[in-house]
Parts: C-alpha cells; structure tokens; sequence
C-alpha cells in the first residue's frame, strides 16, 4: 500500500454509472490504489433521494443530499454523474472554480457547454477527465487525443449508442417489438433518463461532436449535420436490409471530404461483411482512418454500469498520477488549428435505401422512376415482393404494396429535391423511409 496522501473524490450521483464505480473503488481498492499510486478515497456521494434502496452498500454517513461537499477543502476530485445539462453545469462549473478537478459522463452537458467548462478548467489549472461520455468502456478518448496523435485522422466512423444497437438487435435477431426492446434497455442500464435522447440519434450526435472536436479540431452544432434516429424503422426494414445483405446500424460519421468536415448520425445500411455491422447488442464500435496508421478499430460495451464505470475510474487514476493534468492542457495545444469548415449536408454523396408504400396500379413504377430520375437519381436495384399481407383498406380503395429501392451514388441535395416531388405524388404513402448506405 502507497504512503502517499490520498486522492479523495466527491460523487454526485449514485444511479447505474455511480453504483458501478463505487462498487470497483470498494472491491477493488487494493488494485486502485497499486495502479492509482495512491489510495482514492470516497469523501461523499450526493444523491436526490437518500432512502432508495441502492445496488451497493454504503455507510449511511457517506450519503448526502447536500452539494455542499463539492467545495470542501478536503476534496480533490468531483465527479458528476447526473445527468441533463443543467444542474450538472452548475455542478462541474461550482467544482473548477472551487479548484476541483472534474470527471464526467456526461456527452449531453460536454456538447451543449463543453467550450465554457473546458475554458474554466484551462483558468483554474485542472483537468475534466471524460473517457466515459464517448463509446462507454471502450477507450476512445484516450486514442484520438493520445494513442493516434501522429496521424491526420482522415475518418472516423461508429456506432456510437448502445441502446439503439440494442433494439436494433433485440428486433431483428430475437423478434421482440420496438417498444419491449426500449423497455428491455432501461431495465438493463443502457438507456438515458429519457430514452428518446437514444432512439432520436440525439446521443450519438452528441457523442460525434466531442470525437470531431478531438479529431479534427471543429466543434460542430447538432443543427449542422444530418440526424436521424432509429424510432423511424420498422422490422421490415432490418429484414429488407438483411435479405440484400446488409445490416442497419445507428452509424455517426466524421470525415475529411474535399478540405470541409463531412458530419453526419443516421440508421445506415452497412455491408455484412464489414466489421461494424456484426457489432450488436449494446457493443459499441468506432472505426478511425489516420494517414499513418491506416483503419483500426476500437469495440467493446458503449453502455450499462460496468464498462461506463470502468472509464470513470480510469480517468480517476490517470488524476491520482497526473496524467490527466499534463495531457489535458496538451489537447488545447493539438487543437489550436483553424477549425475546418462543415460540409453542407446537400454536398454529402452515398447511395440511399427506399422504402414505399405503394399503390398497386399501373404506372406507379414509372412515376417513382421519374421523379428520382428527373432528380438525377438513379436506381441500381429494386425489390417489389407480390404479398398477400398487402393491405388493401376498402374494396374501392386499391392495394398498398411496400416498396424498396437502392439507389447509385447521389447527393443529399438531389434526394432532398427527389423528397419533395415524392411527398406530392399520390401514387405513394407519405411516411417512406429514405437510409444512406455504407458498401
Ligand atoms: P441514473 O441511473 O439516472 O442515475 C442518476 C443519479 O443521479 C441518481 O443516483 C440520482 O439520485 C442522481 N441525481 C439526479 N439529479 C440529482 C441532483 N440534482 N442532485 C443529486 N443527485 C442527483 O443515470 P446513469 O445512467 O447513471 O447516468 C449518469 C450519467 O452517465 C449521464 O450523464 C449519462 O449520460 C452518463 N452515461 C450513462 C451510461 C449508462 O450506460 N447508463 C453510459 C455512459 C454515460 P437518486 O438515485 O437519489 O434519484
Ligand atoms: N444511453 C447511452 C447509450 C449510454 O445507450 O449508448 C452510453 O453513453
């Protein structure tokens, strides 16, 4: 055991993420301590309700309700584990200014304020450490801003939410209904206080930002990019996909296109055998390009207790030695280059899946077929199953048949033109389904 001072932390928060680091300080304390150099000591935890029954035990005067701790003189390290955006900045700004450090989970506080919080670290010396607000347990923080810092990242590519990857998968490969498999992932941890942050792709979009801003050194807007959630599939969709060999995958992208940023979070149809669409159930997996180092990859579980903990407490032991200290100043160094511009999402170019529901009459193909081709998009394949399950509302009303068309290569501004012109013809439903692919 380290003779050394302890490293003593307040937590705000004890819900799937606090109970899990608690339980690795508490179980594993010998093994912290060796790794940290030092023991790292848990001054207090604050909760909103101190009589809930908790997953781990803790000595009823470690519990507090009072944010008071964060100022005290004997702590070093706050770290925030809430969630949202606002009592959670009060927090994390209330500890630098007290001379704290800080380590957090939280991608939604980092994407709406990060540029204030770190700015306010830089003025009071200390670090923020975030490994678990990005890809859970998987160590991705550390790679872009560390382990790559010889490359010109050039792409960056993941599936960066757990829950939607989980439903995806609950869905399509156990049969289970979009709304148990929401259910399911609360129940297992993975979903945010309001799961509609996951399955809008709002949370992958937040988590592509902080990668682009490390990355690539530009600090987009959720309202730059193209965002798109998985709430709008339905299981046809995972096996229209399957049956022409591909699989769908909440897919947030970051790319060098033409000296701009090319920013984009959208459900993708990504080929079988590309290592990123095996990636299922909550698993994350991040795929980085850099000019030396050419593709790695980067998977392990992006969500529930343990891996999420797993990265708070690596950030807590990288503070107990003073890596953070040193490598978080050198991050703002890295980044000083002029930021790039966002390419508009009109230029982005990909091909796209269609999905109808079509009127059964003559013609109908062909109306489908100009609209895209007066557009100047092409089709490269079609699939128009005859079904008996093809709902015919009323015998005056004719038979709706579903749809799906590949496209070739074209860009965001042409299928947006296309979308209108499809909204107004009366031979297809309104709700159809446009998905960008990854061949
Ligand atoms: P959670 O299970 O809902 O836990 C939140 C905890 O915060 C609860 O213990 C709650 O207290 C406490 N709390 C809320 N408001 C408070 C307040 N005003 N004052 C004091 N305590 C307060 O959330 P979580 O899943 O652990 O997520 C925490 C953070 O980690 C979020 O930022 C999330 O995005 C991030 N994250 C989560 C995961 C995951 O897999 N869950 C993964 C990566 C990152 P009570 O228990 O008394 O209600
Ligand atoms: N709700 C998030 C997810 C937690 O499902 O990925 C990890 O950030």
């Amino acid at each position: 055991m380290s003779d050394q001072q302890p490293m003593r932390v307040a937590m705000v928060g004890l819900g799937t993420v606090g109970s899990g680091v608690i339980k690795i300080l508490f179980e594993q304390a010998e093994r912290i301590t060796r790794r940290a150099g030092r023991p790292i000591v848990v001054e207090s935890v604050v909760v909103r309700d101190p009589t809930k029954v908790r997953s781990v035990n803790l000595a009823d005067d470690l519990i507090d309700t009072s944010l008071d701790v964060i100022e005290h003189p004997d702590v070093d390290v706050v770290c925030e584990l809430i969630g949202g955006t606002t009592t959670a900045g009060d927090i994390v700004r209330q500890a630098l200014q007290a001379g704290k450090h800080v380590v957090t989970a939280n991608k939604a506080l980092l994407c709406e304020q990060g540029d204030e919080l770190f700015q306010l670290a830089r003025e009071q010396k200390r670090a923020i450490g975030f490994e678990a607000a990005v890809a859970g347990g998987v160590p991705i923080i550390e790679a872009v801003s560390q382990s790559l810092s010889a490359n010109q990242i050039t792409s960056l590519e993941g599936i960066l939410n757990g829950t939607s990857n989980f439903i995806l998968t609950e869905m399509l490969d156990r049969n289970v209904s979009y709304e148990d498999a929401v259910a399911n992932a609360q129940k297992k941890g993975y979903a945010e206080a309001d799961p509609a942050m996951d399955v809008d792709g709002t949370d992958a979009a937040q988590k592509l930002t902080l990668l682009a801003q490390l990355a690539f050194g530009t600090k987009a807007d959720l309202k730059q990019f193209p965002r798109q959630g998985i709430d709008k599939l339905d299981l046809a969709d995972l096996k229209y996909a399957d049956t022409l060999g591909y699989r769908i995958k909440l897919l947030a992208v970051a790319r060098l296109t033409g000296g701009s940023l090319e920013l984009h979070t959208q459900p993708t149809l990504i080929r079988k055998y590309q290592p990123m669409a095996d990636v299922d159930d909550a698993y994350n997996m991040i795929e980085l390009e850099g000019d030396a180092v050419g593709k790695t990859w980067f998977a392990g579980m992006g969500a529930g207790q343990m891996p999420t903990a797993s990265s708070v407490v690596s950030d807590l032991i990288d503070l107990a030695v003073g890596r953070s200290q040193k490598t978080f100043p050198l991050l703002d160094l890295w980044q000083s280059q002029k930021p790039l511009p966002i390419l508009p999402a009109d230029e982005i170019k990909r091909r796209y899946y269609l999905r109808f529901h079509a009127v059964d009459e003559p013609g109908t193909m062909a109306a489908v077929a100009n609209i895209l081709g007066e557009n100047g998009v092409s089709i490269a394949s079609c699939i128009q199953h005859e079904s008996e399950s093809s709902v015919k509302t009323s015998p005056k009303e004719p038979k709706i048949v579903p749809l799906v068309l590949m496209t070739h290569i074209c860009s965001e501004g042409q299928m947006k033109a296309a979308d209108r012109a499809l909204l107004e013809c009366s031979r297809i439903k309104k709700n159809f389904l446009r998905l960008p692919i990854r061949d």
